[in-house]
């Protein structure tokens, strides 16, 4: 069932047809099924007006709709979600929300994205906070991280902000005993889920975090646009938006009444949620449920072990992601011996259609695969990458 299943993926995403995408870390491929849900929603706006009655009340279902989907990726109770416009929105608008002073820690990896690196800084910035960048490489055990995490935090640390699968190494990172040592002393755990959501079955009861970002447009394969913040309850009360539009309040007039929503994650859902994005990203969602969320995880590592196979066999290419089963995922990163990596994606796409990027950070390529990637897929990138090599290099890019 599942080989046919990842084989009608790939017949309905326009995108593959003459290419190996394997670019989903990035932004995810649109499938017909999403394009016409998406379309739906603007022929229906379009025949009868935004504010009429019938195109409103399917905007709020589809929004509620949307709630309730992103509330199941997370293990979660509607209530406890709010949706966003991206990953990155969701991290600082935690981070803002959490009052801190002078002298307080925020502890992060050496392995994140600036979305949750920047924000981090910029409390640093207004609240002389501290930052510290705790190291770690691609062949970390779980244990030897988690021991680096647990030893580091303090009753000084308020925030732990943390990828639970790194863009730049790929690696699954050790949540869960992160979470147990930063409640220990009081801090919030913020995931950035940039990573993940699509990607691993995400179960927040289970790891405790206080807060997990998720976007819809990398591995839900939804439209841009959209994503997901996941608040805990316990979290709630010590977090207040920076930010706030009127569906802040709970009640409220012209006359001094007000009384904010406090323990709904609501509260951090700032700006109206376009309903053709909406509509689109409900559609990614049950594709992504109707392809089943461990499916995806297991095929996605299956992929990536081949990627290993076939690129340990290149001589001058020395593999850059995480191999070991417990924190290997679907990106695979690898470096080619006197080619930059920041020049290799542009010179597979024009020569090889292979659609990849470089990560600077770790001087690596990185190939995101998705299950409805293929052998294929990967092949084509290793051919690409045999005669770069054998050339001697690529073209620089300006
Ligand atoms: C780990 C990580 N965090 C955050 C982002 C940004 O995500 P978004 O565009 O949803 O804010 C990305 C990718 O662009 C990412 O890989």
């Amino acid at each position: 069932m599942t080989a046919e299943r990842w084989q009608w993926w790939r017949d309905q995403t326009p995108a593959l047809e003459k290419r190996a995408y394997v670019n989903t870390g990035f932004t995810g491929l649109l499938s017909n099924d999403v394009a016409q849900a998406m379309q739906r929603r603007i022929d229906f706006e379009l025949a009868e007006g935004w504010t009429t009655k019938a195109v409103m009340e399917e905007g709020r279902e589809t929004r509620e709709r949307l709630t309730q989907l992103f509330a199941q990726i997370f293990g979660a109770d509607a209530h406890e979600v709010a949706l966003t416009t991206s990953t990155s929105l969701g991290v600082s608008s935690v981070i803002a929300a959490l009052e801190m002073s002078e002298g307080d820690r925020l502890l992060t990896s050496s392995v994140e994205h600036g979305a949750g690196a920047v924000p981090l800084y910029h409390s640093r910035m207004v609240n002389k906070t501290e930052v510290e960048f705790l190291p770690v490489s691609a062949n970390d055990s779980h244990g030897e991280i988690a021991e680096r995490f647990v030893s580091a935090i303090d009753e000084r640390t308020k925030v732990v902000g943390l990828s639970e699968i790194s863009f730049s190494t790929g690696q699954l990172l050790p949540i869960k005993p992160i979470v147990e040592a930063a409640h220990r002393v009081g801090a919030i755990v913020v995931i950035d889920g940039a990573q993940t959501g699509g990607h691993i079955p995400i179960d927040v009861r289970e790891s405790g975090v206080d807060a997990y970002a998720i976007p819809a447009q990398k591995w839900l394969c939804g439209p841009r646009g959209i994503g997901a913040l996941y608040v805990s309850p316990e979290a709630l009360p010590r977090l207040q938006p920076v930010l706030v539009d009127m569906s802040y309040a709970d009640e409220w007039d012209l006359e001094g009444t007000f009384s904010p929503k406090q323990d709904v994650a609501g509260k951090f859902q700032f700006s109206a949620v376009p309903p053709i994005l909406a509509a689109g990203t409900v559609a990614a969602i049950e594709q992504y449920f109707e392809s089943g969320p461990q499916a995806i995880w297991d095929r996605v590592r299956e992929l990536t072990e081949i990627a290993e196979r076939r690129f340990e066999q290149i001589d001058g290419v020395t593999i850059g992601s995480a191999q070991s089963d417990q924190s290997r995922s679907g990106l695979f990163c690898f470096r080619a011996e006197g080619i930059p990596s920041t020049d290799l994606p542009a010179y597979l796409q024009a020569e090889h259609d292979v659609v990849c990027r470089a990560v600077r950070q770790e001087d690596v390529v990185r190939l995101s695969l998705h299950a409805f990637n293929n052998e294929a897929d990967i092949e084509r990138v290793a051919q690409g990458v045999e005669q770069a090599l054998r050339e001697g290099g690529v073209p620089a890019i300006d």
